[in-house]
């Protein structure tokens, strides 16, 4: 079954909704108090994390959309590939603004203490730059390049665990398994998996119509 303009409606109103929701839990959960003893460590770490699961969401689009043979599931890239930047962008500005209180000038000596922020920098700078081209008419303007700009996720998708694993001081369970989902999704973009994918795919499609 293929799926049809209405159950991708409904699929973009779970995206939103599953997006959106986190969001007033956090806010909820400060405002009551039951953040832990330091909400902004909390907010930071939630946001973090937010943003890490977000993109482990968009990258198994791909894959999925590729095994069920749904390519119209390739239409919720664009609102995760987002809120992947939003709640980047919330964990950045919780830092500047509860960590730093915008004390642009101790932001160097972070950088010199905490080098990982450097890496969740360049992670965030890649994010950047596929959320401002992520709009149809530059896509289409940018021609082949989109596509090889847009590969830079994969990029990402290293930076972040990097960063992850570099600011924990003891629990490293937690950015290892992260670093083992980016890997199997990652070694899902060579081509030869590819190909065993489509035929895992043939195979379980002949299965169904035997
Ligand atoms: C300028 C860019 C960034 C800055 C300044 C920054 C800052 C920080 C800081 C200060 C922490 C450690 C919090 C702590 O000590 O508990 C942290 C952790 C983390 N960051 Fe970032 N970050 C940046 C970019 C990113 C991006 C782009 C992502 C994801 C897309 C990300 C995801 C995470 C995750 C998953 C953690 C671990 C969560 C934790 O255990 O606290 N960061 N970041």
């Amino acid at each position: 079954m293929r799926l049809s303009a209405k159950h991708l409606l409904w699929l973009k109103g779970a995206v939103h909704l599953t997006a959106i929701l986190p969001i007033i839990l956090l806010i909820l959960s400060v405002v009551s108090g039951s953040a832990g003893g330091d909400p902004v460590e909390y907010i930071i770490h939630y946001t973090g994390v937010g943003a890490l699961n977000t993109l482990v969401v968009l990258l198994m689009l791909s894959p999925l959309a590729r095994y069920f043979k749904q390519g119209a599931l390739i239409q919720l890239r664009r609102p995760i590939g987002l809120y992947v930047f939003a709640y980047a962008s919330l964990h950045i500005l919780a830092f500047l603004a509860f960590d730093l209180l915008f004390e642009w000038s101790l932001f160097l000596q972070e950088v010199v203490k905490r080098p990982y922020i450097v890496v969740g920098a360049l992670g965030y700078i890649i994010l950047i730059a596929l959320s401002v081209t992520s709009f149809k008419f530059i896509k289409r303007k940018m021609g082949k390049r989109w596509q090889q700009l847009h590969n830079f996720v994969y990029l990402v998708a290293l930076l972040v665990p990097i960063h992850f694993y570099w600011s924990v001081k003891s629990e490293v369970i937690e950015p290892s398994i992260y670093f083992v989902i980016m890997g199997l999704l990652l070694s899902l973009r060579i081509p030869k998996s590819d190909k065993i994918l489509s035929s895992i795919s043939r195979m379980k499609l002949k299965w169904n119509n035997s």
